[in-house]
């Protein structure tokens, strides 16, 4: 099992990033220069994402991963969703575009398991939850690697006694969604990355990957030292010309108008982290924890932003450490930091030695 992480030659691995980040063309060349890319399967339907999979094995005979969203709850306050509706329509006016219907989904979840089950990817991440032990023994038995994604000890037990392979531990530095089992208000409590790994390290002994505001080498270096196998970085790679991210959303990670990251319900109805920008300032206090409801309510308000070159009605998802992303191939991050995190520890040696 833990040989599925040790046969990457750099300990990297990119982050999926759902709503269209994680291209076949990234997924591909970050396996291609020793780590493992990623899929996101979230948001596709399952025949899409199929046709992603075929497309990376075009590109790579590296092992690759996909991820999947675990469907969470369906009830929501609809008092709630109906008041921030009203609220938005202002905005959908001001665009021209009608709000979506605020509806839950489960995101394709029966289909994508045979997709998951027919293709065989080499590694299979789980987010927003942890699926049963059955889903997790077939995928295992049809030899893919398990990893589920948790941001407590408690999620990391359930995950670890589901026959997780590994888990990606989030901290709450990271860009995008929460990757909690719940929609809940945990995340503005949560502990720093390198205080969670210690606390999972403490109930699981399973291979831990660290994530969350990873950007450097000497951040690589931090979490192989605090007992990570790997480090998964997401906002490092969403400037990459591989990357999908809107040429808006790229070019705000650079802009000195955008200041600061936060985490908000406002776009989604589920806690992420984005630029703080006029939409989040906005409405974050406004938004109820609905999720995908409010994902679908403003999507097309998304997209129409986007049409209209306008940053501060989009998701810019980033995590903390955004500054430091670079407009470099996928495959030439990968191995720069990969060389220097072995100069670091190198170093660290060293001094131990003196
Ligand atoms: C644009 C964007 C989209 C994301 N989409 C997903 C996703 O589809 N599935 C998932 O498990 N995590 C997703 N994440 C979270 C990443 O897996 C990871 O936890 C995060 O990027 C780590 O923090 P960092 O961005 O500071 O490196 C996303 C992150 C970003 C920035």
């Amino acid at each position: 099992v833990r040989k599925m992480l040790h046969t990457l030659s750099v300990p990297i691995i990119q982050a999926p990033m759902a709503g269209g980040v994680s291209t076949p063309a990234l997924a591909a060349a970050v396996s291609n220069a020793g780590g493992l890319g990623f899929l996101a399967g979230g948001y596709k339907t399952a025949e899409e994402m199929r046709k992603e999979i075929a497309a990376v094995r075009e590109l790579t005979d590296k092992p690759f991963g996909i991820n999947v969203f675990v469907p969470g709850e369906e009830d929501v306050d609809e008092k709630a969703l109906l008041r921030y509706r009203q609220v938005l329509e202002k905005e959908a006016e001001r665009f021209g575009v009608p709000l979506g219907e605020a509806k839950w989904d489960d995101d394709d979840w029966e289909a994508k398991l045979t997709v998951l089950y027919e293709e065989k990817v080499p590694v299979v991440s789980f987010t927003f939850g942890c699926p049963s032990s059955d889903i997790i023994a077939k995928l295992k038995d049809i030899g893919s690697f398990v990893i589920v994604t948790v941001t407590s000890p408690e999620e990391a037990l359930i995950a670890a006694q589901a026959g997780a392979d590994a888990l990606c531990v989030q901290g709450p530095e990271a860009g995008g969604h929460r990757a909690s089992f719940r929609n809940t208000d945990a995340v503005y409590e949560s502990v720093s990355l390198l205080v969670l790994l210690q606390q999972i390290r403490e109930v699981v002994d399973i291979p831990l990957i660290a994530t969350g505001g990873i950007m450097h080498e000497r951040d690589i270096a931090a979490v192989l030292a605090a007992g990570a196998c790997a480090a998964q970085l997401g906002t490092a790679f969403l400037r990459c010309p591989e990357s999908g991210a809107n040429l808006l959303h790229k070019n705000a990670l650079v802009d000195p108008q955008f200041q600061t990251t936060a985490v908000t319900r406002a776009f989604t109805g589920r806690p992420a982290r984005g630029l703080v920008n006029r939409f989040l300032i906005e409405y974050d206090n406004l938004a109820p924890a609905a999720y995908p409801h409010i994902h679908h309510m403003t999507k097309h308000l998304r997209k129409a932003a986007a049409q209209a070159n306008d940053p501060q009605m989009m998701s810019l998802w980033a995590g903390q450490g955004y500054r430091l992303a670079k407009d470099m191939p996928a495959g030439e991050i990968v191995r720069r930091l990969g060389e220097k995190v072995k100069e670091v520890i190198g170093e660290m040696m060293g001094c131990c030695d003196e």
